[in-house]
């Protein structure tokens, strides 16, 4: 039989945010092992220590190469150290993935100017640090690349009680588009993965779950979709593939506006929409 060859054996990797933890979706743990089980070495850069330590570990234990690299990725200085740090480790960085993001919550007319600008350096000012830094060590080594960025649908449709966040992900949308623009020269892509509703995860809903709520036509994404997305474009499935945005919500942003069900469709038949229309004969 023949398998396919991902194109990452070998690919010395750096996610950022990889650590887990158990409440929150765990996107920088499933990216991290999924990188790992198709033959990369990751770094693992996280702010706490035990996290970092612990997914770092978790991989070695698959049989494949990790070390942990703790580093507060908002903070410049930080992220140059981190990128230093996982080059003398790891050798090199052929791809990198930046989990790091959080919402703040309240009403745009009440949202403090301090949580507006620690929202954006959380969400949108550490990612561009990060490319920054990276590319500059890709450019350098000649042999192209592949930065990712995590964002959210709520950087594509309005995010309501969080405009921060939601302004910040359209901001990554944006950033990733201009980077592999201006990078695309060197063979290094860029792109984003935009989750919709994973919550805390949601890798305990059964398979095949499908059309349960209002809000995906399918069924709500999980980490583990989020990791699948991220690990293609990192791959070399996606070498021509820049600039683009993968979308991972279950259909969430895809739904007709009418709010239609399928028994509603007998109401909308030809002669309905004649009379409605006043072309009825
Ligand atoms: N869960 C969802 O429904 C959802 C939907 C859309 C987008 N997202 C995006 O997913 C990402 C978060 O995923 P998650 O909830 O699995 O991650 P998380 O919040 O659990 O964080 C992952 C790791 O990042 C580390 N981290 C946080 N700040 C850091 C910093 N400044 N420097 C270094 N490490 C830091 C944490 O210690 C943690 O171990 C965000 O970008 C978020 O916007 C989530």
């Amino acid at each position: 039989m023949k398998v396919i060859d991902l194109g990452l054996t070998g690919k010395r990797t750096l996610v950022s945010g990889a650590g887990y933890i158990p409440q929150r979706a765990g996107h920088g743990r499933f990216t991290a092992l999924a990188l790992a089980a198709a033959g990369a070495s990751v770094a693992c850069v996280d702010i706490h220590e035990g996290r970092a330590t612990e997914i770092a570990t978790e991989i070695e234990k698959t049989g494949a190469t990790a070390i942990p690299v703790i580093a507060d990725m908002t903070v410049p200085a930080e992220v140059e150290r981190a990128v230093a740090e996982t080059v003398r480790g790891l050798g090199g960085i052929d791809v990198c993935v930046d989990i790091i993001g959080r919402a703040s919550w309240g009403n745009v007319e009440q949202l403090s100017h301090e949580v507006w600008d620690e929202t954006i350096r959380e969400n949108l000012s550490q990612v561009f640090y990060l490319f920054q830094a990276v590319s500059r060590q890709m450019i350098s080594q000649g042999s192209g690349g592949s930065l990712l960025a995590i964002s959210s649908v709520d950087g594509i449709t309005a995010s309501a009680y969080h405009a921060a966040y939601g302004a910040a992900k359209a901001g990554v949308l944006s950033l990733a588009r201009t980077f592999a623009d201006e990078l695309g020269r060197y063979g290094i892509r860029v792109n984003t993965v935009a989750p919709g509703n994973v919550g805390g995860g949601n890798e305990d809903q059964p398979p095949g779950e499908y059309a349960v709520n209002g809000i995906n036509p399918l069924a709500a994404p999980r980490a583990h979709d989020v990791a699948n997305a991220a690990l293609f474009l990192s791959s070399g499935l996606a070498e021509r593939i820049t600039g683009q945005t993968l979308v991972v919500d279950g259909g969430a942003t895809i739904q007709s506006l009418w709010g239609l069900r399928p028994g509603d469709a007998a109401e909308f038949s030809e002669t309905t929409y004649l009379a409605a229309t006043g072309q009825s004969t």
